[in-house]
């Protein structure tokens, strides 16, 4: 996929993203506050229906009063005029009272009855939240009576003072036992709970699934430019075994025209020469082959080691003996530091010199003229460390990270023309793993590399 391609999904996705998590806060803000709206107004028809029985609970002594006249009614039609003409005298002294005096009414409410109404009310609306209520005298400039329906859920919730101050001020409030002329206080009502308890599910939901989209749609960005990394480096690979290819066969045709030509064919020293190169490029080729072979048998994850008591040291020595050519053409130097008191472990010797190998290549390929490469080896309790340090290009933290990848290369710099598959530390890591060991690698650019294995002595 082209690069463009991918910021534009990248950029629609984001501009899609931001929009369904703009849509969904608008939607969750507009829910809460029609929510709210939903709730005062509950509250409020509560509040009254407990404001309407209290006016009734003050009439109620003349309501009585007549209920007890009519049931009486029959039985003493005398006494029931004379009762009737009392109560007349009763009710209107008692409005007179009333008008006159609303707060001596106010501080005659039963606590306990306005309790029950309140509780009635509460629970006839659904309402089932903490609350405090209060009635307040506006006369006396303080509370009558104060519940703490809080303190049945929670009693140890004491912030009394602070509480009482917010009750006064609350937006819930009605006035109780009004005249024409004034409220003598009011029926207060605080919630003491949070409020957000109730949406919280569902916000946290939200939230939750926000993320997921996220993670997921991250992933995938992340998936797709690791995949177009991995295209590019199979490219890469590609071009670079055809390159390698191409020399030895291109040098192997060149001999082959030479041995053909009339001047050559008649001098058997020179044929001898031609030869001579022939093999070696088809040494060359056949070492390529085995090479891109090796990988794919990794990639099948078919690795059988032939296991047997190994000298370290010896495989080191052969290792160096066989990249002598290599060697001696950039005129490098190797420094032995053999350390190790017990060289011998358990491993796969074939392997740990091909281990060894590519990460010697490496060395001198990643080095400047005349190449100093330092081997050292120590004892640690149950191992052997070996060490190979080169004075070479270095590498950055970042090229750090990949080198064992497959395929992978330093693509910048000087390294441009040094040929390669990106496959030898790939090789070296996936062997040291089976041989249970460990590697690790210390780089710093323009000063050098060193590369730590550390072998147990048994692999099983
Ligand atoms: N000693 C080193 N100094 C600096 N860079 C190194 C060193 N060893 C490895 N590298 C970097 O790590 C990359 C990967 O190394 P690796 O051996 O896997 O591949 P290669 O050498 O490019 O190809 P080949 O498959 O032929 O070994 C190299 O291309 C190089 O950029
Ligand atoms: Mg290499």
């Amino acid at each position: 996929m082209e690069r463009w391609k991918i910021w534009a999904i990248i950029s629609l996705m984001s501009f899609a993203l931001i929009g369904v998590a703009m849509s969904q806060i608008y939607w969750i803000k507009w829910s809460i506050s029609l929510d709210q709206k939903n709730f005062t107004s509950k509250v409020f028809r509560a509040l009254n229906e407990v404001r309407n029985k209290i006016d009734i609970e003050i009439k109620n002594i003349d309501i009585e009063f007549n209920s007890h006249n009519s049931d009486t009614l029959s039985s003493n039609t005398e006494a029931t005029s004379e009762d009737w003409r009392e109560s007349q005298i009763l009710k209107e002294t008692k409005s007179l009272e009333y008008s006159l005096n609303p707060d001596a009414f106010l501080e005659k409410l039963n606590p306990d009855k306005i309790n029950q109404y309140v509780e009635e009310a509460f629970e006839q609306q659904g309402i089932d939240n903490d609350f405090i209520y209060g009635i307040y005298s506006n006369k006396k400039d303080d509370f009558l009576i104060v519940k703490d329906r809080t303190a049945i859920n929670n009693p140890s919730n004491s912030d009394d003072e602070l509480n009482l101050s917010e009750l006064k001020n609350t937006k819930y409030k009605v006035s109780l036992l009004s005249t024409e002329f004034n409220s003598p206080g009011s029926l207060n009502l605080l919630f003491t709970g949070s409020s957000w308890s109730s949406k919280l599910p569902i916000l946290l939901l939200n939230l939750i699934f926000t993320i997921l989209i996220l993670f997921v749609f991250s992933y995938t960005i992340y998936t797709i430019f690791k995949q177009k990394k991995i295209s590019q480096m199979k490219t890469d690979f590609v071009n670079n075994m055809t390159h390698e290819f191409k020399t030895p066969i291109a040098t192997i045709s060149l001999a082959t025209d030479s041995i053909l030509s009339p001047v050559i064919f008649n001098d058997k020293e020179k044929i001898k020469k031609f030869i001579n190169i022939i093999k070696e490029e088809n040494s060359r080729l056949l070492n390529q082959v085995e090479n891109v072979l090796q990988i794919a048998k990794l990639d099948k994850r078919k690795i059988e080691l032939t296991l047997t008591e190994t000298d370290v040291h010896e495989v080191l020595d052969e290792t160096i003996q066989h990249l002598k050519l290599k060697l001696d053409s950039k005129s490098a130097k190797i420094i032995k530091d053999y350390q190790a008191i017990d060289p011998f472990i358990e491993a796969d010797e074939t392997h740990i010199l091909n281990i060894f190998s590519n990460i010697i290549e490496n060395a001198i390929k990643y080095s400047f003229d005349s190449p100093e490469i330092t081997i050292r080896t120590n004892n640690f309790n149950g191992g052997i460390i070996v060490s190979i340090k080169d004075k070479g290009i270095g590498m950055s933290k970042e090229e750090l990270n990949h080198i064992f990848d497959k395929f992978y290369r330093v693509s910048t710099g000087n390294v441009h023309n040094i040929k390669g598959f990106g496959l030898g530390l790939a090789y070296v890591k996936t062997f040291v793993e089976a041989h249970k060991a460990k590697i690790k690698v210390k780089s710093e650019k323009g000063v050098g590399t060193e590369f730590i294995i550390r072998f147990q002595k048994n692999v099983t």
